[in-house]
C-alpha cells in the first residue's frame, strides 16, 4: 500500500504584508521567508508525515533553489529516486501573505514546465494510490493518470491551481478534489452541492470540495452513490493558509491507503489542514501525524 505523487516542487519566497497589492501598487512587507512547496511535493510530504509510504516524480533545477526545495521530502523520508534534475531553474513561488491570512501566489514553474510523459516510472505497480495535482503540464497528468488507472491504482486529483482540465482526464480520475474556485470554473457557478454532484457524471466517484472556514462537502458515486458527507472545519486560529489545501489531499490519500473509511480520512485531512493553517509556511506548518491525534482529542 503506498502512494505516489507525480507534481510539482517548489521553493516558496514568502513576505507578509499588511494586505495583497494590487495592479500598479507597492507595499511594504516583512522579512522573506525561504522554505519548501509546490502542490505537489506539500501533498507528499503530508501523505508522509500521516504515515504512508510515498514516492514523489518531480523535477528541480541545478541552482541555489534546489536545496530548500528538496529539504521537507527528504525530512519526511519520501522517495525521490523518481526525482529528475534538468537544466531549468528550480520552480519557483512567489507568495504574498496579508494579515488576514490569505494569500497570493505567482508560480514561476521552471523545471517543473519540462516535464513530459518519458520522464514517468515504467511501471506503475507496487502503488495504490496515485496523487496530483494541476502544476505540472497537462500531458505528463494525463499519461499518469492512464497507466495509474491501468494498473488499478485509485487516482486522487487536485484540480488546483485551476486550469483546463480534460475530460480525458476527468473520467480516469477516481477522487476530485477543488475548492469553490475550482469547483465553478468546472462546473459553473450554482450550488455547491448541485455541482459537485455534476461532476460525478464526468468521471469521478467521489468529489470533494474544501470550503476554507466552512469545512468540507464530499459527494459519492458508485456503490455508496448518494452519500454526502458534510464535515465541519476544525476551529484554529489561522496565520497563513498557505499548503492547507495540499495538506488535506496529502492526508486524505495517506489514510485512505491506510484502509481508513471515506469518512473517517476526510475527518483526519480536516484537522490536519486546520492545524496546517496556524503555522506559517507550507510544509514547514504541517503537523506531526501525533499532533493531528492529539488534536482530534481536543
Ligand atoms: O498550494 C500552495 C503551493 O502553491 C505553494 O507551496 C507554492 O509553491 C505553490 O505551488
Ligand atoms: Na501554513
Amino acid at each position: 500500500m503506498s502512494v505516489l505523487v507525480v507534481g510539482s516542487v517548489n521553493t516558496d519566497l514568502t513576505v507578509r504584508a499588511s494586505r495583497i497589492p494590487g495592479p500598479g501598487e507597492t507595499v511594504l512587507g516583512g522579512d522573506t521567508r525561504t522554505s519548501p512547496g509546490g502542490k505537489g511535493a506539500n501533498g507528499a510530504v503530508a501523505a508522509a508525515l500521516a504515515g504512508a509510504l510515498v514516492s514523489m516524480v518531480g523535477a528541480v533545477g541545478k541552482d541555489v533553489f534546489q536545496d530548500v526545495a528538496l529539504s521537507g521530502l527528504k525530512r519526511a523520508g519520501v522517495d525521490l529516486s523518481g526525482l529528475l534534475t534538468l537544466d531549468a531553474p528550480t520552480g519557483l513561488a512567489l507568495i504574498t501573505v496579508s494579515d488576514a491570512g490569505e494569500n497570493a501566489i505567482t508560480v514561476a514553474s521552471g523545471a517543473n514546465a519540462r516535464l513530459t510523459p518519458q520522464h514517468l516510472p515504467g511501471s506503475f505497480g507496487g502503488f495504490t494510490h496515485l496523487l496530483m495535482q494541476q502544476e505540472l503540464p497537462p500531458e505528463i497528468t494525463l499519461e499518469a493518470a492512464k497507466r495509474a488507472s491501468a494498473a488499478g491504482l485509485m487516482v486522487l486529483l487536485n484540480a488546483a491551481p485551476s486550469r483546463n482540465t480534460s475530460p480525458e482526464l476527468l473520467r480516469l480520475t477516481d477522487h476530485l478534489l477543488v475548492n469553490e474556485h475550482e469547483l465553478a470554473a468546472l462546473a459553473g457557478d450554482g450550488e455547491v452541492e448541485a455541482s459537485a454532484r455534476a461532476l460525478l457524471g464526468r468521471g469521478p466517484k467521489a468529489v470533494t470540495v474544501t470550503l476554507g472556514g466552512e469545512g468540507s462537502l464530499t459527494v459519492t458515486a458508485g456503490e455508496t452513490a448518494g452519500e454526502t458527507y458534510r464535515l465541519p472545519a476544525h476551529p484554529v486560529n489561522a496565520v497563513d493558509t498557505t499548503g492547507a489545501g495540499d495538506t488535506f489531499c496529502g492526508v486524505l490519500t495517506a489514510r485512505l491507503c491506510h484502509g481508513d473509511t471515506l469518512e473517517a480520512a476526510l475527518r483526519w485531512a480536516g484537522i490536519a489542514a486546520a492545524l496546517a493553517c496556524t503555522r506559517p509556511g507550507a510544509q514547514d506548518a504541517m503537523p506531526t501525524w501525533e499532533e493531528v491525534v492529539r488534536e482530534s482529542e481536543r
